[in-house]
């Protein structure tokens, strides 16, 4: 492994089949995720996609749960006068 590559965390020989899997959590929203996927719920269920990337729904308001469908954007306005 060079230095460059010892300093990102990756390897660049041909004996290294790993590669993780990219998580990133997105405050106050989603949890963006390298797909495609397959999500296990609670109650074993199983739902999947095929997108590049996947937003998990991290605040249980998405109706497409879960996926994030963007509720997590909505929020009580304030009276402005
Ligand atoms: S995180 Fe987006 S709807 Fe829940």
């Amino acid at each position: 492994m060079n230095d460059e590559a010892e300093e990102l965390g990756t390897q660049d020989d041909s004996t290294s089949a790993r590669q993780d899997r990219r998580v990133r959590i997105v405050a106050g929203g989603p949890i963006m995720v390298e797909g495609p996927v397959q999500v296990e719920l609670p109650d074993g269920t199983v739902a999947s996609s095929d997108r590049v990337v996947v937003a998990l729904c991290g605040c249980r308001r998405s109706s497409i749960y879960p996926f994030c469908d963007t509720s997590h954007r909505r929020r009580c306005r304030r009276n402005r006068q």
